[in-house]
């Protein structure tokens, strides 16, 4: 297959691209804008694949995209480029509509345009599968509830909502068009090249260097983690074998309190850094209280049974497995954390 992918230099998008050139024999291109979010320095060990290629152009750019997908003849294009950061969406909301909203539908347009022109025995394979998040449902109250691919979409952020808007055009798309979608909509992802102003990488940086740990409200909210690599091998199975025009959930099975998850990152720090920022006693000791995000979702859960039940993904890291592997990538990757910090991973690709 060739196999489009945007959003391919940001966090879940380079595990993608690493994964299928490491994994597959398939054809890459990886079309992204590079916001800060891009970092091509994720993609340094593929960078030289005879099978990889990269276009840096915006999704609403409908020039640039028709011509990217008229030249590299996609097989499936799988759709990540998106505004990702709930806190920013709440500083600046206009750059998600514009990237999410107006993005998603300047690239169905396109590839609808494109679709349209390929033999029918190419049109009945095309994929174009959308990459989405569990936020678009909103939050749960009851301790046993999940969230299933029928539960009504009740987004909280201006990105939650957002990314449902993009999620109702490429079912749209669908409807209309016939144009063969997928939709996965996946739980809060954690794992090497993750951006620091996440929480995982925020308190594992913050922690070696004796800051505070800046935890929302009580800490008391629940999020299901799933390792990133555990994510790339879901989102290849379901463009791969996916039934067109479904929605599968994506999820870990690894229901946790943010305060859970900082106190986890404390302890496996105690032992894999034991060697302190000096007045640091115990890592634990930098947790700090911070006034909540306004509109903070209480809990995320989600009911992944269809794509296990149809496809048979399951994933394979727990949570302790996996933020044990995600915290020791951080020791072991200060130089590309310290090249996003001081802002070098964006002077570099622009030549300065
Ligand atoms: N991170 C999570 O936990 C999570 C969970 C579920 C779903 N998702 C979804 O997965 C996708 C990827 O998330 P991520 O965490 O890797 O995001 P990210 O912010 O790390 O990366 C986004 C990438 O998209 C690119 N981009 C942004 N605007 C663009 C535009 N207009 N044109 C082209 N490229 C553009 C950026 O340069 C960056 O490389 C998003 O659609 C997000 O909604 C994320």
């Amino acid at each position: 297959m060739r196999i489009l992918i945007t959003g391919g230099a940001g966090f879940i998008g380079s595990a993608l691209v690493r994964y299928l050139l490491s994994e597959t024999t398939h054809e890459i291109l990886n079309l992204d804008k590079l916001t800060y979010a891009g970092n091509l320095e994720s993609l340094a060990s593929i960078a030289d694949s005879p099978r990889y290629q990269f276009v840096q152009a915006d999704i609403a750019d409908a020039a640039t995209v028709n011509r990217t997908l008229s030249d590299f003849q996609p097989d499936a294009i799988m759709h990540l480029a998106a505004e990702s950061h709930v806190d920013r969406s709440i500083d600046g909301p206009a750059a998600f509509i514009q990237t999410n909203i107006v993005g998603t539908y300047a690239l169905l347009e396109a590839t609808r345009t494109y679709w349209s022109g390929l033999n029918s025995s190419r049109q009945s394979s095309f994929r174009f599968h959308h990459i989405s998040t569990d936020e678009v449902y909103g939050d749960l109250h009851g301790v046993n509830d999940l969230f299933t691919e029928t539960t009504p979409y009740a987004p909280s952020s201006p990105y939650s909502a957002s990314k449902a808007a993009s999620d109702h055009l490429v079912r749209a798309w669908h409807r209309t068009y016939g144009l063969p979608v997928l939709i996965t909509n996946c739980s809060n992802n954690y794992g090497p090249y993750h951006f620091p102003e996440k929480l995982i990488p925020l308190m594992i940086l913050n922690a070696l260097e004796g800051k505070p740990l800046p935890v929302y409200g009580n800490g008391q909210q629940i999020r299901d983690w799933l390792y990133v690599e555990d994510h790339a091998r879901a989102l290849f199975k379901v463009v791969s074998e996916g039934q067109v025009g479904e929605t599968y959930n994506i999820g870990g099975h690894n229901e946790q309190k943010n305060l859970h998850v900082v106190e986890t990152i404390c302890s496996l720090l105690e032992e894999l850094a034991p060697q302190k920022p000096s007045g640091v006693a115990f890592y634990r000791d930098l947790i700090t209280y911070v006034k909540d995000r306004p509109g903070h979702d209480l809990r995320y859960a989600i009911d992944a049974s269809k794509i296990e039940r149809e496809l048979g993904w399951v994933p394979e890291e727990t949570f302790e497995s996996g933020l044990r592997k995600t915290v020791q990538w951080y020791l072991n990757n200060l130089d590309w954390c310290r090249h996003v910090q001081d802002g070098s991973y964006q002077r570099e690709r622009l030549g300065a």
